[in-house]
């Protein structure tokens, strides 16, 4: 692993993947491919670009389009792929689901004839806990599980994990894959739950909790997650997938308290409002997999919670803009009519 292709490495967990990989491994160059959707941010690796210039490059460019993809490869001389690019919002998916389809499953397979063209290089998918669907009972999922995604980002998501799992049994690509619970920290686009609640409540703007809010998650620092990857990409059994988290729960209501009261900011700011279509009530996974190959969460819930929470204290300059900008549409579109159900 000299040359790594980073695709979706502007956007939130990439950036910090590219940032935790030069500070980390000083052999290591990086390239990150890009598409620059609403979601994608140069700002996001400002600092990196500045700090790590010899060893840091930008490309941007589509995924989906494979002359583009195989340039960047010969140019940069790349022998690991890791795919971050993706769709990633759930309501968006369900809004809109085409370009879910488009990215996160023909993207991922024109990275994985790319790959194979190329000799079978190393490629390592980023998944997420969402293609095992909610958990029932006390269960937490295991890697062997069967897949039952039930939104269309998680349905694309799990289209994508198929096929880079026939490309090993197949072509003998030598992949890897993670399933990682939510992320939290920075540079977190804020329609995601944690950085559209610390937003909106630093601008008093009242909290829209889906249903009951009684919903489970594992919200895990970025950073955390970033470690788990990189300990996959160099010790992970070529061919198996690892979960990634931190093993525990916790319901949406628990962390709107902790985000608050990190804030300073009254509970009356939540509003229970109607509920997502077919909101996936618990997401909750086994990591010994991953705690067998040596690693270990460093932030618990509430300790990941009360960071991310200052770094956007400390930011503005950061998400002000995105806020005034596209997302605002997508704001009144998503919320602007949705019932007020306490
Ligand atoms: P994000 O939406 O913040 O970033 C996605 C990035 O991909 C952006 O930079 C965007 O410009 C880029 N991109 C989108 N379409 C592209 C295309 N066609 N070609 C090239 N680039 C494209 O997402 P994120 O939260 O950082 O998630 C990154 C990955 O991690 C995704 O694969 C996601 O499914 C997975 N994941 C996310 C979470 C989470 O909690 N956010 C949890 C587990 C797994
Ligand atoms: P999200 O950050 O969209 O991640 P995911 O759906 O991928 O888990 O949402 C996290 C949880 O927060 C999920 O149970 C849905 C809930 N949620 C709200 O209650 N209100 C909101 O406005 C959003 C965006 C999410």
């Amino acid at each position: 692993m000299k040359n790594i292709l980073v695709t979706g490495g502007a956007g939130f967990i990439g950036s910090n993947f590219v940032r935790y990989m030069l500070h980390v491994h000083p052999e290591v160059n990086v390239v990150v491919y890009d598409k620059l959707t609403y979601a994608g941010r140069l700002e996001n690796l400002q600092d990196v670009a500045e700090q790590f210039a010899g060893r840091y490059a930008f490309a941007q460019g589509d995924i989906c389009d494979a002359q583009a993809v195989e340039a960047a490869l010969r140019e940069h001389e790349i022998d690991t792929i890791v795919n971050f690019a993706a769709e990633s919002h759930v309501d968006r998916s369900i809004m809109n689901p085409d370009a879910f389809i488009q990215t996160d499953v023909y993207g991922t397979y024109v990275l994985l004839e790319a790959a194979r063209k190329f000799g079978n290089l190393r490629y390592h998918q980023i998944s997420t806990d969402e293609v095992y669907g909610h958990i029932h009972g006390d269960h937490r999922s295991l890697e062997t599980d069967n897949l039952a995604p039930r939104s269309p980002y998680a349905a694309s998501k799990a289209s994508a994990d198929h096929l880079v799992n026939a490309y090993h049994i197949t072509y003998e690509l030598p992949i890897t894959i993670t399933r990682g619970a939510n992320n939290i920290g920075p540079y977190q686009y804020p329609e995601k739950v944690v950085p559209l609640f610390v937003t909106n409540a630093l601008n008093d703007l009242p909290l829209p909790v889906y249903g009951d809010g009684q919903q489970m998650r594992d919200y895990q620092y970025v950073i955390d997650h970033c470690k788990g990857i990189d300990l996959v990409l160099r010790e992970g059994e070529i061919g198996e997938t690892y979960n990634v988290g931190t093993g525990e729960e916790m319901t949406n209501m628990q962390m709107v308290e902790i985000l608050l009261d990190e804030l300073g900011k009254p509970r009356t700011l939540i509003q229970h409002v109607e509920d997502r279509m077919g909101h996936d009530r618990r997401y909750c996974m086994n990591v010994q997999k991953l705690m067998d190959l040596g690693w270990e969460a460093d932030y618990t819930h509430e300790e990941a919670i009360r960071e991310t929470v200052r770094w956007y204290v400390n930011n503005p300059w950061w998400w002000e803009p995105i806020r005034s900008g596209e997302f605002k549409e997508f704001y009144q579109r998503l919320y602007g009519e949705r019932k007020v159900i306490g």
